[in-house]
């Protein structure tokens, strides 16, 4: 068994779908910690941590494609997917979220 095996989640309502443009993301807070949620054009929502490993930049501002989050201070691109700088650098946290009768729940 992993360490991931053993982390809990906690499923957290964080906000309305509708507060998030679509291509765009905001911050919040979910049970105490700071993430980024995201609605891209396709409509699939994203999480992850709000600060960027880099220097802290506010991902919650950065430029999104159906790939890749760039941060707005360095533009480090980071995977949807797993989190990974695709340069190979600094890794961000990424979580489930999903929507459920237009609410935000992330699992933190
Ligand atoms: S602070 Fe994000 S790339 Fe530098």
């Amino acid at each position: 068994m992993s360490v991931t095996d053993l982390r809990t989640t906690t499923a957290v309502r964080v906000g309305r779908v509708e507060e998030i443009p679509l291509g765009e993301g905001r911050a919040f807070v979910a049970g105490g910690v700071q993430i980024a949620v995201f609605r891209l054009r396709d409509g699939s929502l994203h999480a992850t941590q709000a600060a960027c490993p880099h220097a802290g930049g506010p991902l919650a501002d950065g430029q999104t494609d159906v790939d890749v989050l760039v941060c707005p201070l360095h533009q480090y691109a980071y995977r949807w997917s797993d989190g990974a700088s695709t340069a190979g650098a600094f890794a961000i946290g990424v979580y489930p979220v999903r929507e459920e009768d237009g609410t935000l729940v992330v699992e933190v």
